[in-house]
């Protein structure tokens, strides 16, 4: 499967779910996360997103495998998001700040 990770996290650009032919991502305050048991490994998400926050399982940095769980996790517990909307306020400011997993509301 595809895993949103860390930079993800008060960004939310949102492009990603435009492309997914599945639809499998879900919603949450601050993240979004892909269900890996929906992902078909298309990877057409992945180019999309400004944070360049979607990895491939297989190509996880190793900082980022913790994410595995939470995707898995939260995709049962959020809802599901198809359509593109603002990216959180200070998304800009956000993007590219290390170790932001303290801040991922739930
Ligand atoms: Fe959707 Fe494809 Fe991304 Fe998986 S890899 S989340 S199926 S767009
Ligand atoms: Fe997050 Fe990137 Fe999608 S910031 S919402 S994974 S476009």
């Amino acid at each position: 499967a595809f895993i949103v990770t860390d930079n993800c996290i008060k960004c939310k650009y949102t492009d990603c779910v435009e492309v997914c032919p599945v639809d499998c991502f879900y919603e949450g305050p601050n993240f979004l996360v892909i269900d890996p048991d929906e992902c078909i490994d298309c990877a057409l998400c992945e180019p999309e997103c400004p944070a360049e926050a979607i990895f491939s399982e297989d190509e996880l940095p190793a900082d980022q495998v913790q994410f595995v769980e939470i995707n898995a996790d939260l995709a049962g517990k959020w809802p599901n998001i198809t359509e593109k909307k603002d990216p959180l306020p200070e998304a800009e400011e956000w993007d590219g700040k290390p170790n932001k997993l303290q801040y991922l509301e739930k």
